[in-house]
């Protein structure tokens, strides 16, 4: 595992000097204390999923050359198209291998390594790369207008190096959802296919804010509280495990409140459950690579440990997957 972020913190208060909003307000909602926003110019979504990567390698004892495979999910590529999957094959000096890029938003990462997985278990790749990026902060609406968006998202990335083995640890199953009729309850709209930039340019409607990320806060968070735990459930009880057997959930940083919600009605302790989002914000399809490399780091993963990775979000979709470390 991998993960970079920015250097340039952004509390609570610094949002304040943008919008209408408050420390307290953030942190009772959301949890969540400071994030990272990129310096413009000094970062990219693709230049962070490669910093992310070349950490994963080297943690994992491996060049890059021993890559056969990459996998990138974000939702903030760096062009429209194409994706960031060959700016990663380029930067890294990979040898024409191929690069998957993932549309899933925060369940990105959980789709990716899906992909991976499966890639490995056939027998068709040996070493897949997963990484996950996002620069939010340059297409946040950082006026009052957009703070219940705006607060949250934060810029980062994480990277997995997954390989082939013999033993009995890895990724034991994945299980990916959609429900696609809630596209438009957490969507980037325009530009788009639908939208397209001449239009918006010639509309000049001050009032079109297709072009910022929209989300509808309540009624995401609802159906997020009830997809985390069927998903987990569904990972649990496909491997004949329950709750208690959980050495480590990382669930998507989505918001603290969310993640108390599943840690309570699975009755799960809080060394069960890990969380960064008060550091970092949302990082969508980076908040899980991001979170599961500190805690490697920081020893709360071990060999032998039953992790599960739960995400929810634009989709809608929403994933887990379990995985014997
Ligand atoms: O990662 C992808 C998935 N995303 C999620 O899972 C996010 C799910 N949703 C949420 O986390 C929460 O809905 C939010 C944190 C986004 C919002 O929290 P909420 O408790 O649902 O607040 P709300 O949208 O109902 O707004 C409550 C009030 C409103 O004022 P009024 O109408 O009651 O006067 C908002 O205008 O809070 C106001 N408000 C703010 N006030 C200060 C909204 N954003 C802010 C803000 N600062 N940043």
């Amino acid at each position: 595992m991998g993960f970079y972020v920015p250097d340039n913190v952004v509390t609570n208060n610094d949002l304040s000097a943008y919008m209408d909003t408050n420390d307290e307000w953030i942190q009772e909602r959301t949890g969540i204390q400071e994030r990272r926003w990129v310096v413009p110019g000094e970062d990219t979504t693709s230049g962070m999923g490669v910093k992310a990567a070349k950490e994963a390698l080297k943690n994992a004892g491996l060049e890059a050359t021993d890559v056969d495979f990459i996998v990138f999910a974000t939702l903030s590529p760096d062009y429209y198209f194409p994706g960031p999957g060959v700016q990663v094959q380029e930067a890294l000096g990979l040898d024409t291998v191929g690069a998957l890029d993932v549309r899933n938003q925060c369940s990105g990462f959980v789709y990716g390594l899906s992909v991976a997985d499966q890639f490995i278990k056939t027998g068709m790749y040996n070493t897949v790369l997963v990484i996950g990026s996002e620069l939010h902060s340059g297409g946040l609406d950082k006026s009052t207008r957009g703070r219940g968006v705006t607060v949250i998202f934060g810029d980062g990335a994480g990277a997995a190096v997954m390989t082939a083995s013999d033993d009995d640890s890895g990724v034991l199953s994945t299980h990916l959802h959609s429900q696609g009729e809630h596209a438009k309850e957490l969507a980037l709209i325009g530009p788009a296919t639908n939208r397209w930039v001449d239009q918006i340019i010639k509309d000049n409607d001050e009032n079109d804010l297709s072009y910022f990320p929209y989300m509808n806060g309540n009624f995401v968070f609802k159906h997020a509280v009830t997809r985390f735990p069927q998903v987990i459930m569904e990972a649990l009880e496909k491997n004949g495990y329950q709750p208690s057997d959980i050495d480590l959930l990382v669930p998507h940083q989505a918001n603290l409140r969310i993640a108390q919600f599943i840690q309570r009605s699975m009755k799960l302790r809080d060394d069960q459950v890990f969380n960064n989002i008060m550091k970092y914000g949302n990082t969508t399809a980076a908040s899980i690579p991001i979170a599961l490399s500190e805690a490697v780091n920081s020893g709360q993963v071990k060999k032998g440990d039953l992790v599960c990775l739960a995400a929810f979000g634009s989709g809608f979709t929403w994933a887990s997957a379990l995985i014997k470390w």
